[in-house]
């Protein structure tokens, strides 16, 4: 008898700010066209939280008691919140503190864990491990990013990939043996200085230089990030379905991070994934970062079939990467 315990997702729920930024609006800003965008990024539009004195907390929170209201749970039966972001509200307290504040939830250990667009897959692999030490039995994982609030809106290598959003799911113990099999999480810090914050840390701490060196806001080196990551991400991919002797006709969907619509499709074509399963919804909300995987399987859900075969991959700064498999627990309503 297998006695271990298997993780699996339970719900999920998101939250997307209504401001809607087009490629036409930011040709009006910034030297480049809607062709531009679309053919290169596959990028059409974008959700931003406009309201300055909102932070990433606000959307998570929504997004939590999104998900609280479709389990019709109270906020004191969570045990467990992870904030997956690279753009906390604040340095400290962390955002799940804050989002803890919102809900009103006064009985979970909550913290932060910050890997970029890597960050979901590493807060989920925390949270399953609570459900799997038998003590957590309702952990929240949220990924939220209000990635505009470090965007250079006059550069247009970089302010046309991102938006803002929050997505967040419940981890419970599974019934059987659906859920959460396995995650393979790595990191390379070859990527250091590909893509960065370079200020506002300990290291390098807000200073009138800082601000006017335009240091607070985001940098890659888009080029060779993009080759990193479409080897990193199917990689990581194939890995996964050596290692469990999956074949691509086993895999119901590939869930992968939303960077560029054409690493997602290098992605699928590496690991011959037809992309009719890969999940895509880069069109709609850019890169929200920590928030790209959740966003997919939120907006898949009602697709998705108990004991269905699904990869999540994903890739960002660092660099750090994964991928997640998993055999989803329950059909739709
Ligand atoms: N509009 C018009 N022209 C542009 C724009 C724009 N918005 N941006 C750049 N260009 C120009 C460049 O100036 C360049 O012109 P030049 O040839 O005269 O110098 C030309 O277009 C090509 O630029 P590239 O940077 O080579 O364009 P590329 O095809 O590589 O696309 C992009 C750039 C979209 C950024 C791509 O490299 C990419 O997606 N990189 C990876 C992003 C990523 O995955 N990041 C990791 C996750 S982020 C995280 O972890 C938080």
């Amino acid at each position: 008898m297998n006695n271990q315990i298997y993780p699996c997702i339970t719900g999920v729920a998101a939250w997307l700010p209504p401001d809607r930024l087009t490629n036409e609006l930011l040709a009006s800003m910034v030297d480049t066209s809607h062709e531009w965008i679309a053919s290169r990024t596959g990028i059409e539009e974008r959700r931003i939280l406009k309201d300055k004195d909102l932070g990433t907390s606000y959307m998570a929170s929504h997004a939590v008691m999104n998900l609280l209201e479709k389990k019709g749970m109270e906020a004191d039966e969570v045990e467990v919140i992870i904030c997956a972001t690279i753009t906390p509200d604040m340095m400290f307290p962390n955002t799940a503190n804050l989002i803890c504040d919102r809900i009103g939830a006064r009985k979970a250990l909550a913290f932060d864990m910050l890997s970029a667009c890597a960050g979901f897959l590493y807060a989920l692999e925390t949270g399953c491990n609570y459900i799997r030490s038998g003590r957590y039995k309702k952990v929240i994982v949220v990924g939220a990013d209000k990635m505009s609030s470090i965007t250079d809106y006059e550069d247009r290598n970089s302010c046309i990939l991102f938006g803002d959003a929050a997505a967040a799911v419940l981890l419970e113990p599974s019934p059987d043996e659906d859920g959460i099999i396995d995650t393979i999480l790595r990191c390379d810090p070859v990527g250091k200085d590909l893509i960065y914050l370079k200020a506002g840390g300990s290291a390098r701490p807000a200073s009138l230089e800082t601000v006017q060196n335009k240091e607070h806001f985001f940098y890659q080196d888009g080029k060779r990030v993009f080759k990193y990551a479409v080897q990193g991400m199917a990689a990581v991919s194939q890995e996964m379905m050596q290692k469990h002797h999956l074949t691509n006709e086993d895999i119901d969907y590939l869930i992968p991070h939303q960077a560029n619509l054409r690493i997602i499709e290098a992605t699928a074509q590496m690991t011959n994934i037809p992309l009719e399963k890969v999940t895509i919804n880069i069109q709609k909300y850019g890169n929200t970062t920590a928030a790209t995987i959740p966003l997919c399987i939120w907006e898949w859900e009602n697709d998705f079939r108990k004991g269905q075969n699904i990869l999540l991959a994903a890739f960002g700064a660092g660099f750090v990467w994964g991928a997640t498999y998993l055999r989803w627990a329950y059909n739709p309503d």
